[in-house]
């Protein structure tokens, strides 16, 4: 193996879906950063242009992870324009907070529609690409609290177990294609997405109290994580959930 490689990905197409968010823009300037042409995909079209403007080796996109044929066609025009999709990051995600008793249904599907069923959609789409070129990786965005009961966050906690379930049956029935299917778990994380939670101060001591390092995940703390099951360094890792929680998974 050429080490020198490693990190290496030039000549290579990501794409990033929810890629204008707090953990998607920092994954599409690390590829970026590393010489990779990247797809910013988000449903807010204005905000993965600002990104992509940003980072320069990047085109915008928008797109509904819900729309099947919108996936179908963003996947579709970015083979079209670059040529071939080499790693697919699915980090498009909302969460919801609210009592178990006074979840509405309307939120608990739009939960699963946008977690759940987007994370399978993009899959599906970039996986028929990828298995044709006999070569991928696709890295899905779960949390450790896909593995753990947490109040208030019944839709979002369901939602991230599915997608560490996709990511398995994936990887098991594409073993043998050359595209891998891993996930990564950060643990909570200060972005827009949390921000039902983090006005609750009292909330983020308890949970910076949980956590073994002491601190929420930064950011860009779960770039690491993703640019190594993308490398040649990970070829043989398949169905794998890696958790970038400071340890809130071991507790
Ligand atoms: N922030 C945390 O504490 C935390 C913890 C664990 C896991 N995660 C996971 O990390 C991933 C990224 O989260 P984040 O903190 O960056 O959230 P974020 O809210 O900052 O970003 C999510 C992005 O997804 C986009 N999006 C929402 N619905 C979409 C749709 N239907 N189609 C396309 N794009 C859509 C949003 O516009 C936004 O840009 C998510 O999968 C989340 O579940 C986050």
């Amino acid at each position: 193996m050429n080490t020198d490689a490693w990190f290496d990905f030039s000549d290579h197409v990501v794409l990033v879906s929810g890629g204008a968010g707090g953990i998607g823009r920092e994954i599409s300037r690390a590829f970026a950063h590393h010489g990779a042409h990247v797809v910013v995909a988000d449903i807010d079209g204005g905000a993965a242009e600002t990104v992509a403007s940003e980072i320069g080796t990047a085109t915008p996109a928008q797109v509904d992870v819900r729309n099947g044929n919108a996936v179908e066609t963003l996947i579709a025009e970015t083979c079209h324009q670059h040529g071939k999709i080499d790693v697919l990051v699915n980090t498009a995600a909302i969460y919801v907070r609210v009592p178990a008793l006074e979840l509405s249904e309307t939120d608990y599907d739009r939960t699963m529609d946008i977690n759940v069923k987007g994370t399978w959609l993009m899959c599906q789409a970039a996986a028929r690409r990828m298995i044709e070129g006999q070569s991928g990786r696709i890295i899905n965005y779960t949390s450790n609290a896909g593995n753990r009961g947490s109040a208030l966050q019944l839709a979002y906690n369901a939602s991230k177990a599915a997608v560490i379930s996709i990511t398995k049956s994936l990887a098991v029935e594409w073993g043998h294609t050359g595209v891998t299917v891993n996930a990564v778990a950060p643990g909570p994380t200060d972005t827009a997405l949390m921000a039902p939670a983090f006005t609750d101060r009292a909330l983020v001591e308890s949970f910076a109290q949980r956590i073994p390092q002491g601190r929420l995940t930064p950011p860009d703390v779960t770039v690491g994580p993703v640019l190594f099951l993308a490398s040649p360094l990970a070829g043989s890792i398949t169905g794998h959930t890696l958790y970038a929680d400071g340890g809130m998974s071991a507790t």
